[in-house]
């Protein structure tokens, strides 16, 4: 796969992993002197050496590359820099108290009220579960920005909330007493406990197991599937001249989900090649039960009442459609076969390359960097 070509864009489909030979470490013998211990450890660094876990070279030497492509999506996101005062939400603000309709309202603040809980957990996940597991510098790195940008999506609801003037302490409860919010993040929570711990041993091939659902319950589920579909019901009112700069914040956060995704899903392929590392296809099919389960309950609580041009039944074959696109991209199964498109237009707000037939915006600042291609 081409990261910088295809990753900007959520369209493409089961890249092949290749992965060099691992060469020969020139460790040193197990009754070698410390002489003969530092001129092993002083040994130079091979790509070849390198592993996603379980890797002996040195962590703290970005090259030789093995996976260039790490570097390439680090770069990549670093063209994507915006900040969430920079978007006009003076409209947003006339929208919010006097064009939304009662059952408008408790989409929107429900939507956000999920988002706030769920970025802070996505940013402990990478930061603190997935992190300081991987043994090569180059991506590290990319999830060192991954986290940055968690908490920019974070930043982002709350001012979102404070130029809004929601009541914060009623909105960022929510998910404590609204069971449909809360399973879903619980569902989350007890994904990260399972390897939230320093002393995991990944050569075991249990834990390793156990990590690897982890990771791609994080990358392929929550933020591939909950979070690319879960901006859909604000994109629908933006499509409707509703909301239109919170949507726009939205898209800037799901441009950085496709790239966590993306990466996400490109490290568990490398990881179960290198590891010669098979996923037991019940605990997968398991993974994305319960998902479409608590998916399901939260879209009928979100739409409990109709909105114009959204419907919990719409959401949910969108969330089946996607969960498919993830499974092929993991080179598994898909879980819901048959499954539609049902809003054609989500990819476009995800690439971003019509934004501007639905709006006008500074969209035309919104790369700092020159040489990126979208079309
Ligand atoms: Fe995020
Ligand atoms: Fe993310």
């Amino acid at each position: 796969m081409n990261a910088t070509a295809n990753t900007l864009f959520d369209d493409w489909d089961d890249a092949p992993v290749a992965t060099p030979a691992r060469s020969e470490s020139p460790a040193a013998p197990e009754n070698a002197t410390d002489a003969e211990n530092t001129a092993a450890s002083l040994a130079p660094v091979k790509a070849a050496d390198k592993r996603i876990v379980n890797g002996r070279g040195d962590i703290n030497q970005l090259a030789p590359f093995k996976y260039p492509w790490a570097w390439d999506f680090f770069l990549t996101a670093n063209r994507n820099h915006w900040t969430p005062t920079e978007i006009n939400m003076a409209q947003d603000v006339q929208d919010y108290r006097h064009k939304l309709t009662p059952a408008e309202r408790h989409m929107f603040e429900n939507v956000l009220a999920y988002l706030t809980t769920s970025d802070i957990l996505a940013m402990r996940n990478i930061g603190l579960a997935v992190m300081e597991k991987m043994t090569a510098p180059e991506l590290q790195i990319y999830q060192a920005r991954q986290v940055y940008e968690e908490s920019l999506h974070t930043w982002t609801y709350q001012h979102c909330i404070e130029t809004l003037n929601l009541d914060q302490e009623d909105i960022y409860n929510r998910y404590r007493i609204v069971p449909a919010i809360h399973g879903k993040i619980a569902l989350a929570n007890r994904r990260l406990e399972k390897v939230l711990c320093s002393g995991l041993d990944l050569t075991n091939r249990e834990t390793l197991h156990e990590f690897a659902l982890s990771y791609l319950f994080f990358a392929g589920i929550f933020e591939g599937c909950w979070f690319y579909n879960g901006f859909s019901p604000i994109f629908a009112l933006q499509r409707r001249g509703l909301m239109k700069g919170t949507a726009e914040q939205f898209q800037y956060i799901m441009r950085d989900e496709v790239l966590h995704c993306a990466f996400g899903i490109r490290v568990i392929r490398e990881l179960m090649h290198e590891e010669n590392l098979t996923l037991d296809p019940e605990a997968v099919a398991d993974l994305w039960r319960e998902a479409e389960a608590a998916e399901n309950a939260y879209a009928h609580y979100v739409l409990r009442d109709p909105v114009l041009g959204y419907s919990a039944d719409l959401h949910m074959e969108q969330f089946r459609f996607v969960a498919n696109r993830r499974a092929r991209q993991l080179g598994l199964a898909e879980p819901f076969p048959g499954a539609e498109a049902a809003l054609p237009w989500l990819d476009e707000q995800a690439n971003l390359r019509k934004e501007k037939n639905f709006f006008e915006t500074r969209i035309t600042e919104y790369q700092t960097g020159g040489s990126l291609a979208w079309e």
